[in-house]
Parts: C-alpha cells; sequence; structure tokens
C-alpha cells in the first residue's frame, strides 16, 4: 500500500463532481449496505486484465473498449446487454481476423451510470435546480424531489450492476461467446446492411480456420469457446467507489471490486485531486483521460504517481482530442513519457474530441440544436493515432468507443452516409451520440486493416 494512503484518504483531497446529498445519515446506511454486500469483480480477473493490457502495450494484443455514454436503468434488459455483447463480438470477429492478434473486450457497461456535468445547476423558465448526474445520482424530471440526490439510487446502480454482470457471465458461460457460433451474434438488420457480405466472408474464412485446426488437433479446441468481457465505468462518485474497495485473502494491497477498469475522466483528472488519490492506492488498472492542453510536465507527474514502481498494464492513457487537434498534441506527450521510460498503455478515445452541435434543416428536428459526432472524423482520429504511434516507435494498444448495438442514427457518415437531417430517426442516446451496429462494425475493419499484424488468433 502507498504511504498515508487509505480507501478514504481522498477526502482530505479537493474533488469535482461529487453530488450533495442532502440527508448524510441516509448516505451513510447506503454506503454500509454497500460495504457489506459481496464485490462485483473479483482481484483475479483484476490481475489478469492487467496481464492482457501489458501485452496490448508491447503490441501482442488490441483492446477493444466500448459502451454506452450512459448507462440507464430502464435499459438494464436482456435485449439490452445481449445486443451489446453482440456488437463488441462482432467487431472482435473482425479484428482477430485482421490483425491476427488477441482481442481483449472491455464494456463500458455493469456500473457506467453516474456522468460529470459541465454545471452544478441547471436553470429553466427562472428555476435553478441540481443538475441531473445520472440514473445512480438522481432522476432526471425538472423537479426539485427528483433531482435531490438519493443515496438508495447508488444502492440501486450497485444492483444494476450485479445483474448485468450475472447475466453477461451467464451468456458467456453458457457458450453465447462459443467462435463456433457466430450467428448467436448477429443482429437483426444484419443481413441488410451493406458489410454484411464482407463481415460473412470473415465469419466463413474464422469457421474454416478453426474446423482446420481441430482437426488437425483432433478435438475440439476449447479455448474458442469461451471469451472474456471486462467491466469497466468512469470513476466518479468517490463514496460508492470506497465502500466497494476492499483486501482479499492471500494479496496484498487493496482492490476497488465495483469494476475492472475504472477510468478517471477529463473533469476529475486534477492530478492534485481526489479522484487521482483515490486510486494512488488501488491495484486496478487505471485509466486517465487525456485531451486538449494536457501537459507533458502534469501528465509525467500523473503517471508517476499512479505508478510509482513502473508496473506494465497499470496506467491507461486514454487519448481523445479530436482530429484536427491530435496530430499537434498527441505526438510531443507520446515523445515524452517514451523518453522517460515509463510503461503505459495508450487508447484512443476517438469520440470525445470530435462532438459537434449540428442544426438539421429538415426532418423532424429542422431549427434545433443536436450533439453528432461526424463518422469520418472519428476514423480521421483512430487512422492518426495509429501513424502517430508507429512514427514514435510505440503501439496503439486499443479504441474507447461510444456505440450500440442498436440501428439508432446519432452519428452521422459511415456506409450508409447518415446525414444531418436523418438524426431524428432514431436518436436515443441522453448523453452522447454512439457509432450504431453498422458504424461500429465499420470502424472495426478499418482498424483491422490499420493494425500491425500479430502471429496470435
Ligand atoms: C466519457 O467517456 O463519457 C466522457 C465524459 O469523456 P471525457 O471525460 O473524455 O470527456
Ligand atoms: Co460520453
Amino acid at each position: 500500500m502507498p504511504p498515508n494512503w487509505s480507501p478514504s484518504s481522498w477526502k482530505a483531497f479537493p474533488s469535482t463532481q461529487q453530488p450533495v446529498y442532502p440527508d448524510a445519515a441516509a448516505l451513510e446506511a447506503a454506503l454500509a449496505e454497500i460495504g457489506s454486500l459481496p464485490p462485483l469483480v473479483t482481484s483475479y480477473e483484476i490481475e489478469a486484465l492487467k496481464t492482457a493490457l501489458a501485452e496490448a502495450a508491447r503490441g501482442e494484443r488490441f483492446v477493444l473498449w466500448g459502451g454506452d455514454c450512459a448507462e440507464n436503468f430502464a435499459d438494464c434488459s436482456s435485449g439490452s446487454i445481449a445486443s451489446k455483447l453482440k456488437i463488441l463480438l462482432q467487431m472482435s470477429l473482425v479484428l482477430v481476423h485482421g490483425t491476427r492478434k488477441r482481442i481483449t473486450r472491455i464494456g463500458r457497461f455493469a456500473g457506467q451510470y453516474a456522468k460529470p456535468r459541465s454545471t452544478a445547476t441547471e436553470t429553466r423558465d427562472g428555476v435553478e435546480l441540481p443538475s441531473f448526474r445520472g440514473d445512480n445520482i438522481n432522476r432526471a424530471e425538472f423537479t426539485l424531489a427528483a433531482r435531490t440526490p438519493d443515496p438508495s439510487l447508488l444502492l440501486r446502480g450497485y444492483e444494476r450492476s450485479a445483474l448485468t454482470l450475472n447475466f453477461v457471465r451467464a451468456l458467456v458461460d453458457g457458450g453465447f461467446a462459443d467462435l463456433h457460433y457466430p450467428q448467436n451474434w448477429d443482429l437483426d438488420f444484419v443481413q441488410h446492411s451493406p458489410l454484411a457480405a464482407e463481415y460473412q466472408r470473415m465469419v466463413d474464412s474464422i469457421g474454416e480456420s478453426l474446423r482446420f485446426m481441430e482437426t488437425l488437433a483432433g478435438g475440439t479446441i476449447a479455448a474458442m469457446q469461451r471469451v472474456d468481457f471486462y467491466t469497466s465505468h468512469e470513476l466518479l462518485v468517490l463514496a460508492y467507489e470506497s465502500a466497494l474497495t476492499r483486501q482479499v485473502p492471500r494479496r496484498e494491497g487493496w482492490f476497488n471490486l465495483s469494476t475492472h477498469l475504472p477510468w478517471i475522466g477529463m473533469r476529475t483528472s486534477d492530478r492534485l485531486g481526489a479522484h487521482l488519490e483515490f486510486c494512488r492506492g488501488i491495484r486496478n488498472p487505471v485509466g486517465v483521460k487525456v485531451g486538449p492542453d494536457a501537459t507533458v510536465e502534469a501528465l509525467l507527474a500523473t503517471i508517476r504517481a499512479l505508478s510509482p514502481d513502473n508496473e506494465q498494464g497499470r496506467v491507461v492513457l486514454i487519448s481523445r482530442f479530436g482530429a484536427h487537434r491530435i496530430g499537434r498534441e498527441l505526438p510531443p506527450l507520446v515523445r515524452a513519457v517514451r523518453d522517460a521510460g515509463l510503461n503505459v498503455v495508450w487508447v484512443c478515445d476517438p469520440m470525445h474530441g470530435n462532438t459537434e452541435t449540428v442544426v438539421p434543416s429538415s426532418g423532424a428536428w429542422a431549427g434545433k440544436s443536436v450533439k453528432t459526432r461526424k463518422f469520418g472524423h472519428i476514423l480521421a482520429e483512430v487512422e492518426q493515432a495509429f501513424e502517430i504511434h508507429r512514427n514514435e516507435g510505440t503501439h496503439l494498444a486499443g479504441v474507447h468507443v461510444e456505440l450500440t448495438g442498436e440501428n439508432v442514427t446519432e452519428c452521422t457518415g459511415g456506409a450508409r452516409g447518415l446525414a444531418d437531417d436523418d438524426l431524428s430517426r432514431a436518436y436515443r442516446s441522453s448523453v452522447d451520440p454512439r457509432l450504431n451496429y453498422e458504424q461500429a462494425l465499420e470502424l472495426a475493419m478499418l482498424i483491422a486493416r490499420r493494425t500491425p499484424r500479430g502471429n496470435a488468433t
């Protein structure tokens, strides 16, 4: 355990984005209950993920990390969970086929309920109320009762996370992810996609290789019947995270057992702040968003604070500059980290630096402001990330994307050429715009073409 650290030492540091609970006793009771319940993940899984991340940093593996911007309690249903797994499985099949690398899948799920907000309050018609911070904090309706942070929602969030994980684990253990039966992952509209034929060719070719290998081996290759999914969410509400931070038998140190891979978002990444302090003492791998105006000095200090012993797989830097800034701003950071000899895992988030507001000129949303992202910008940022790491002799270890297995219209462009006027048709995100099923698959195909090939499947 690092010096002067405990699961609650963050309380002595300046924190942002923390809900203010008017009923302190109710908060303590909810936290005590969460603290007495079983963990959501295990230290064994966390250590296995750290090893996989270290491999990805060396270019031996690729990380596919994705899911909704925010999960909603209402979407904790079998269909919604299964379709998140399906799109991640289809993308990873494309990636395995193209890159010849092992793929590690990490979902933005089973805990991604709280969102950082740019303002603590929202004003409508002269009435000022706390901002909506996500389903585990308060409720979206614009009334004082709904917007007042309610600690019992932390407990509901913990339970929803457990329900989601339970279903994910049961599906995976039951053979849902078996590479012998990729038809399990087909989404209803797959046959209508312009990419369907290319995807089918990859499925067939992997099926053929698998049968060939099994003929040689004289039996089923068991490793192909099971794949792992890891969970992640933005580490935001520190009281909740510390209630699930535990010591485990026969291992040193403390593990945040609310998720495998927590990450620190842009708005809470102050290197002298409470979120950094909390992460300093947990043994999980920790993600840190790195975006516009990051300085070399602050970044090196953050990495050293999180990983004083320079542990491989521990610090995951998620760059998110936007297609127009990554080329100028990422290379000096990559160089500085490399030259300082610090072990980090570089991942590209091509979503959050590319958010823009458009005003459709026709359709149901004509004249209204809509948050969207252009598929071309998302692709351009990923392509530049590959190029930058290749030039610097480092590896792009993975991508972190907001996507859904549903047929939404939230980002424009892609194989079907969605335009601004199409956005109103199926825009379901209450927060950031996500890639739909086809756009996500198209992104995987592009990455598969860009990643230097490995030897393993
Ligand atoms: C997010 O990942 O949903 C997010 C809010 O990102 P960032 O912290 O990079 O803005
Ligand atoms: Co987002």
